[in-house]
């Protein structure tokens, strides 16, 4: 169990904001799903000891069978079902996960530029502090508008991050955020923020701005140019 790490992928989204019908998880960029590209890196970490990944429940067996078995995933060792919002996923992949690692990295699926050695970072610092998260500083002057659309004031950008994935945690610690979260009935956008709030501290360790979330149709474009940047380097 000891330094033992599981990732946890939260694939279960159904990508409404891409306006199609294909979940954005396997929409393809170089001809390949963005599930595929995402566990290739993950495979190939040798931190990352095993894969739970959460997918829409009519998808299982196409995931299983066109993404794990016909790309040689063996890490994969789970498939579980999503949930309706990301928090839930995550939390079925946790129960999924048991208590059978001391270490959790989640990373979201739509994430296909991780790099292994954000993984690496990502989990000292975890092993050091609990928590950690990739972000990078906000680079843009952030706004607070009002309800009216006019500007109520400039926020201090100095101290902004923004947080991406992956995120590692101690296993026991996500586990008792998310319990905590379910109990109160708080709902969080990422797993930092479940553990925040537990007053734990989280570390952040410098992510790229070539770490997109795939989100939007746009996103594609921009994904297959990092694509073509990136061919012959190691990941
Ligand atoms: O919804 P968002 O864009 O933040 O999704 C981030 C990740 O969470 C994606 O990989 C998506 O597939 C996953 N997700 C999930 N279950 C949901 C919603 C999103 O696993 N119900």
């Amino acid at each position: 169990m000891a330094n033992r790490t599981v990732a946890l992928v939260p694939a279960a989204g159904r990508g409404l904001r891409m306006g199609g019908t294909i979940p954005k998880q396997f929409l393809t960029l170089g001809g390949l799903p963005l599930l595929v590209h995402t566990l290739r890196v993950l495979e190939a970490e040798d931190a990352v000891h095993e894969i739970v990944l959460a997918v829409p429940e009519a998808d299982r067996d196409f995931c299983l069978r066109e993404i794990v078995t016909r790309h040689g995933f063996t890490k994969v060792k789970k498939i579980v079902a999503g949930g309706e919002r990301r928090q839930d996923s995550v939390r079925h992949g946790l129960q999924a996960i048991g208590d059978s690692a001391e270490f959790v990295l989640v990373h979201d699926a739509v994430r296909p530029f991780l790099t292994r050695e954000m993984i690496r970072r990502v989990l000292e610092q975890a092993a050091k502090h609990g928590a950690a998260v990739v972000a990078v500083p906000m680079r843009d002057t952030v706004k607070q508008v009002g309800a009216d659309g006019l500007i109520q004031s400039t926020v201090d950008r100095q101290r902004l991050w923004l947080a991406q994935t992956p995120q590692a945690f101690r296993l026991s610690l996500l586990q008792e955020a998310h319990r905590k979260a379910d109990l109160d009935g708080m709902h969080g956008t990422d797993d930092a923020q479940l553990v925040e709030r537990l007053g734990h501290p989280v570390a952040v360790v410098d992510g790229s701005g070539e770490n997109i979330k795939i989100t939007r149709p746009e996103d594609l474009a921009i994904g297959e140019a990092i694509l073509a940047a990136r061919k012959g380097q190691p990941s």
